[in-house]
């Protein structure tokens, strides 16, 4: 698996924390960012994760902000992309199994890094269920146009 990962200013510190999980986990990643402390633009940190999730140069995204919902709205926005926003561990779990979401939100103003880093592990190692759901996604799919 070969994951991208970005936050804006807000989603740092969990950004540092995902990272160090995805290395203890021996998941490839690639950083995009951001680099400083100053207010950036979230959008601009979602688009190119987003966009190379949906190319399929990388498995899955992680997009980190203040609140999460910044990241989530941008991303989706991007054909093929299903992002979930997520604060708690059961939702991880069903995100992925009926969802079969490919980026994961999340907001550092929200939660601290050890839930995040919990439900990120959660999220990266939990399997799509298939069947009935695969109906639903083939619906998201033709929402898309
Ligand atoms: C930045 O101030 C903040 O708006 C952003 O991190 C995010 O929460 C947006 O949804």
């Amino acid at each position: 698996m070969r994951v991208a990962i970005a936050s804006d200013h807000g989603g740092m510190k969990i950004r540092e924390e995902i990272k160090s999980l995805l290395e203890e986990l021996n998941i490839e990643f690639e950083d995009f960012g951001c680099e400083c402390e100053t207010s950036v633009d979230y959008p601009d940190y979602a688009q190119p994760v987003a966009t190379k999730v949906a190319e399929g140069e990388y498995d899955r995204g992680i997009l980190i902000c203040g609140t999460g919902i910044g990241m989530s709205i941008a991303a989706n926005k991007v054909k093929g992309i299903r992002c979930a926003l997520v604060h708690d561990m059961f939702s991880a779990k069903a995100t992925r199994e009926h969802n079969d979401s490919n980026v994961l939100a999340m907001g550092e103003r929200v939660i601290g890094p050890g839930l995040a880093r919990e439900i990120a592990k959660i999220w990266l190692t939990t399997e799509f269920e298939g069947g009935r759901h695969e109906n639903r996604l083939n619906k998201l799919h033709q929402l898309e146009g």
